[in-house]
């Protein structure tokens, strides 16, 4: 039998109201699915719908802004479009876990982290405090964090950038999720603790077979730690597939793109790469919403809208790639 996803997005709409009379529609029927123990890496430039697809994803859109306009989530099978707030918390504290990409926001300045963590991890695992403090230390010595006994009596305050970052994906990975979500989780960090947080997160996967999406916008990063790979342009899907396939064969022009001004050791540069121009804004447009940046663009571009094509083993938003085929 063919195994089923974890997460299974099916044609997600998000939309948030701009005034009284107007919704923007910023993420359009977006589809994936989470397989149990792979990393599915979401990646796009700035304002390309990573963050809010996230969100939708653990119920955490900006209330009374933002809503699922379109489309289902399953999780385990339940849909959680349906799902009350109660539910979703219990959901989001045990089972799915989401690490912000701004951290900041999300721990209480002026509280211990060993409360914050202490009392996240006794809800979660209904263990005892003193063990929820032994497993918070645990969680920081893991994420890199030297005298992790000494670090839980901190403030946040007292902490840099950095080390909150860490302390987050400390709190997201001690209560071994079943999902992780994780939107640029090791953006804020050097390279070394970055190389060393992914390594955590793949030990986790390996380990006890977490599935975790990923979201980044580097493409090195997706090329080392990712299974599947979701390249979003502009709030639509334009390449999805099997990680290996989309890195070393590239379909559409943007994921070509992104490659293309990855810094290469193996070639002298003189200068990288760039996609010139920016993201369009969330407005409704007759063709292709990367015509106006792409370097393949041709007649139908501009006003048609290319559907979703199988391609290659691959799903492939582009006119290069014809018409939409389910069967191959
Ligand atoms: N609360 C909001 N109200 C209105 N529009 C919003 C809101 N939050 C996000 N958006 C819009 O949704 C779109 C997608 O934003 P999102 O934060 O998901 O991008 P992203 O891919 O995560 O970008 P980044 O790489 O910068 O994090 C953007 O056009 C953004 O302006
Ligand atoms: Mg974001």
């Amino acid at each position: 039998m063919k195994e089923q996803p974890i997460l299974s997005v099916e044609h997600l709409s998000v939309s948030f109201r701009v005034s009284r009379r107007q919704q923007v529609t910023v993420v359009r029927d977006v589809s994936f699915d989470l397989m149990p123990g792979h990393i599915l890496a979401i990646v796009g430039e700035s304002g390309c719908g990573k963050s809010v697809t996230a969100s939708a994803i653990t119920g955490l859109l900006p209330h009374g802004q933002g809503k699922v306009s379109g489309g289902h989530i399953h999780y385990k099978g339940q849909d959680l479009t349906s799902l009350r707030e109660k539910e979703y918390r219990k959901l989001r504290g045990r089972e799915i876990a989401m690490i912000f990409q701004d951290p900041m926001t999300s721990l209480n300045p002026v509280q211990r982290i060993s409360v914050q963590m202490s009392e996240m991890i006794c809800k979660a695992l209904h263990v005892s405090r003193p063990e929820a403090l032994e497993r918070a230390a645990k969680a920081l010595g893991d994420v890199g964090i030297p005298n992790p006994e000494n670090r839980l009596s901190a403030y946040p305050f007292e902490l840099s950038g950095g080390m909150i970052q860490r302390v987050m994906i400390a709190m997201a990975l001690a209560v071994h999720p079943s999902v992780l979500i994780a939107d640029e989780p090791t953006t804020a960090l050097d390279v070394t603790i970055q190389a060393q947080v992914l390594q955590l997160i793949q030990d986790l996967r390996d380990r006890e077979g977490m599935s975790v999406m990923l979201i980044t916008h580097d493409m090195g990063v997706v090329a080392e730690t990712a299974d599947d790979v979701m390249v979003m342009y502009a709030g639509e899907q334009v390449e999805y597939g099997v990680c290996r396939d989309i890195i070393g064969d590239p379909k559409h022009p943007y994921t070509s793109g992104l490659l293309r001004s990855l810094p290469r050791l193996d070639v002298d540069q003189d200068t990288l790469y760039s996609i010139e121009g920016t993201v369009p804004p969330p407005v409704e447009l007759p063709g292709c919403r990367f015509a106006e940046r792409c370097e393949s663009c041709f007649a139908p571009c501009q006003n048609v809208k290319p559907s979703l094509a199988v391609w290659d083993g691959r799903q492939v938003r582009c006119h290069l790639y014809g018409e939409v085929n389910h069967h191959e």
